[in-house]
């Protein structure tokens, strides 16, 4: 059945990081309603198999189609590496897929810079997508692909904009491999909480991209393409997670911006 334009968007991270996703789709379509899935159950991706994240990511996309999503939001960088073409093929001719690298990718084509750095967890920078498909496009681009690991977990210890975060993203940023850049790539989702770090740590020389805005430009289009954009507000949006902890909770307010009500939900031991 064609998905009509009152139906939620549906997204899905590893847990809590796709809501810094989330609040850009917000902020762009505020009558748009969201079906949130945080596989709390099974964070961090970044450090899971690529078969493990296209198992889950999958199982998730079910849940979400299952609960009506006219479309689906990768809202996780770890599994749009690697799970997006599996998303996109299974959805074809159903459903659009919108992961957060593509979008990325077009921005960074469109731009024209000399030498582009990539920051994100090792699941995302050993998939080698946004190399891959910028190379595509462009053979000669300059790339540097950097795995930054400890930072989604410092993130979400809450340390930002302080001497144990610039520390980290200090020892980080200096990987040779990085010099002469002039854009960085924030490719994980729980970067953008430290964009002001990383603009420092550069003395604002280089370009930070905070792809959250760019993907919910792309979620705009992809909706105004298959005429599925809302016109009125449906229903309040929903938070699940594979994992209900308190911790959760808290995290989701600084991520999100606000309070989140959380839902939990079994999806692996169907109880859902
Ligand atoms: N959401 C993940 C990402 O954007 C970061 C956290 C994780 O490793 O699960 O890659």
């Amino acid at each position: 059945m064609k998905p009509h334009a009152s139906q939620p968007i549906g997204l899905f991270d590893s847990g809590v990081g796709g809501l810094t996703v989330a609040r850009a789709i917000s902020h762009l379509l505020p009558l748009e309603t969201l079906i949130y899935f945080g596989d709390t159950a099974h964070m961090p991706y970044g450090e899971r198999s690529t078969e493990h994240i296209i198992l889950y990511s999958t199982r998730i996309a079910e849940f979400l189609v299952e609960r009506g999503a006219k479309m689906l939001v990768i809202a996780c960088n770890s599994a749009s590496a690697v799970a997006f073409d599996v998303l996109r093929e299974k959805y074809k001719g159903k459903l659009d897929v919108v992961g957060v690298i593509v979008p990325v990718v077009n921005y960074l084509l469109e731009h024209d810079f000399h030498k582009i750095g990539i920051i994100g967890t090792k699941a995302t920078i050993s998939s080698q997508q946004h190399e891959k498909r910028l190379k595509l496009a462009k053979p000669n681009q300059a790339v540097a692909a950097v795995p930054t690991p400890l930072l989604a977990a410092m993130v979400e210890e809450g340390f930002i904009n302080n001497d144990i975060s610039r520390s980290v993203i200090n020892a980080y940023l200096s990987d040779k491999s990085l010099q002469h850049i002039d854009a960085i790539v924030l490719a994980c989702t729980h970067y953008p909480l430290i964009k002001n770090d990383i603009e420092q740590f550069y003395k604002h020389q280089v370009a930070v991209i905070d792809t959250t805005e760019i993907v919910a430009e792309a979620v705009k289009q992809s909706l105004q393409k298959t005429h599925l954009l809302t016109k009125q507000r449906e229903a309040p949006d929903r938070f699940f997670v594979s994992e209900y902890t308190d911790a959760f909770e808290k995290t989701a307010r600084l991520f999100y911006g606000e309070a989140v009500q959380i839902e939990e939900v079994d999806l692996w031991n169907e109880t859902a």
